[in-house]
């Protein structure tokens, strides 16, 4: 086989076989095949696409190329979440122990990434002492003593795909859906689940900014997952604007804390007790919908969920004391509010931007090597439809650099669109996609 060969048969609009995308695969990881002919490859998929059972066998290749997890020896159905990521999406702080509360096992390996606040392990981190990177024995008793652990991926989770996403990045083959879907579900399938649940963001301060992009990378992953033998649904959710009010890593942490006490913004509660319910039913945990809704809310209200998020930081090193006390929680040395200088209503809030307010203070990375700042970030009080008057603080600035702020100030108040006409928010939850396809929700 060569690789030439290949990128000719793409190039002309030809389906790659099982085994040529095994031989591409391993040999793109183990150096065989150059930068310059991967390019060219991928580009060709870029124009001509990759059919479902390609997408598939790429996924599982790709998965191959490294450890894979073995769970089995926790007991119960297993069931993952994946977001493709958003601004002030902290939903895996919330619906994680909330799900752990209703006995379903959560094992789950998180990304550290780019972007515009850390990653989830990135904000666990505010927990001084919490260690991210536990044995694979620990992380596995962990879970079956107190049914929840949260760690980093493995070094050597999914290499082909770190390679080629690296390679995607510097040669404009990042938006294809076939290469996201299978980049995505390479690494979760390797995380080892037996179900899991996504949650596909769409709109301004989404990957996908069209919900028929997002319908379409849902549908993806969702046959990917279920091609692969593990039971998976997606849930498509607006990212029109941050979810919650808490855009930087600790203020998320103290979101998410609010909200597991049931204190929390509405839409990070519903959406936090949406993807919740599609994890107690696939893990067998209760007949339906409406009987799983029930569990998490009791979990809410009688402590349990918030019980657990202790449980998860004690068990991992952390001071647990911090999750009944979120003044304990690090601080930026200057807050300051930003006041409207108009009056009207919400009508848009350039999510993007609200993401890059937290870049600038530094909570986010701009490349790998980059510390976070997780004292810095946002907290909006308003979103869109809500009535604003002259003066009225529309967002709470959290910096530890006077320049920094100044910037992050600018971005800010040019995000919002204030007008005269009430707007609305457009719906949280937009459709549920299945192997059956998309039904609207
Ligand atoms: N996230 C991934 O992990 N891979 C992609 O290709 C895009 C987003």
């Amino acid at each position: 086989m060569r690789i030439y060969d290949l990128i000719e048969k793409k190039r002309d609009g030809h389906v790659l076989s099982n085994e040529e995308i095994d031989y591409v695969i391993k040999g793109y990881t183990d150096g065989s095949i150059p930068d310059y002919q991967m390019s060219a490859l991928l580009m060709a998929i870029y124009f001509r696409g990759m059919n479902e059972e390609e997408t598939l066998h790429l996924t599982m290749a790709m998965r191959d190329s490294g450890d894979v997890l073995d769970l089995s020896e926790i007991k119960g159905v297993k069931v993952d979440k994946h977001s493709t990521g958003g601004v002030g999406d902290k939903t895996t702080l919330v619906v994680g122990p909330m799900v752990a509360a209703c006995g379903v096992p959560v094992a789950k390996m998180s990304g550290r990434g780019l972007g515009h606040t850390g990653g989830t392990i990135d904000k666990l981190e505010s927990f001084p002492g919490y260690r991210v990177s536990i044995p694979e024995n620990v992380f596995i008793s962990n879970v079956n003593e107190i049914k929840i652990a949260v760690a980093g991926q493995t070094a050597n989770l999914a290499p082909a795909d770190k390679k080629i996403y690296a390679l995607r990045d510097v040669t404009a083959t990042v938006d294809n859906i076939s290469l996201i879907a299978s980049s995505i579900m390479s690494k979760k399938l390797a995380s080892g689940a037996d179900a899991i649940v996504l949650d596909v963001k769409t709109g301004s301060g989404a990957f996908m900014k069209e919900e028929k992009d997002a319908i379409l990378l849902a549908q993806e992953m969702v046959n990917i997952g279920n091609g692969a033998g593990k039971n998976t649904i997606a849930v498509i959710t607006d990212m029109d604007q941050p979810l919650g009010h808490a855009v930087g890593n600790a203020l998320e942490v103290r979101e998410a804390i609010d909200t597991l006490k049931g204190e929390g913004p509405d839409d990070l509660l519903e959406l936090s007790y949406v993807l919740g319910s599609y994890m107690l039913k696939a893990a067998g945990v209760a007949d339906d919908l409406e009987e799983a809704r029930e569990k998490l809310e009791n979990s809410v209200k009688n402590g349990n969920a918030l019980k657990k998020l202790a449980e998860l930081v004690k068990a991992q090193g952390g001071d647990e004391t911090y999750v009944y006390n979120t003044d304990k929680l690090v601080k930026s040395s200057i807050i300051m509010d930003v006041n409207s200088e108009v009056s009207g209503y919400v009508e848009k809030i350039e999510t993007e931007d609200i993401g890059r307010v937290s870049l600038v203070l530094g909570g986010g990375r701009e490349n790998k090597d980059s510390v976070i700042d997780l004292s810095v970030g946002v907290v909006l009080h308003k979103k869109v439809g809500d009535k604003v008057e002259k003066g009225d603080a529309i967002a709470t600035l959290y910096a530890n650099d006077l320049d920094k702020l100044s910037v992050a100030k600018d971005i800010l108040v040019n995000a919002y669109s204030i007008t005269v006409t009430p707007a609305k928010s457009k719906p949280l939850i937009k459709w549920i996609v299945g192997k059956n396809g998309a039904k609207k929700y």
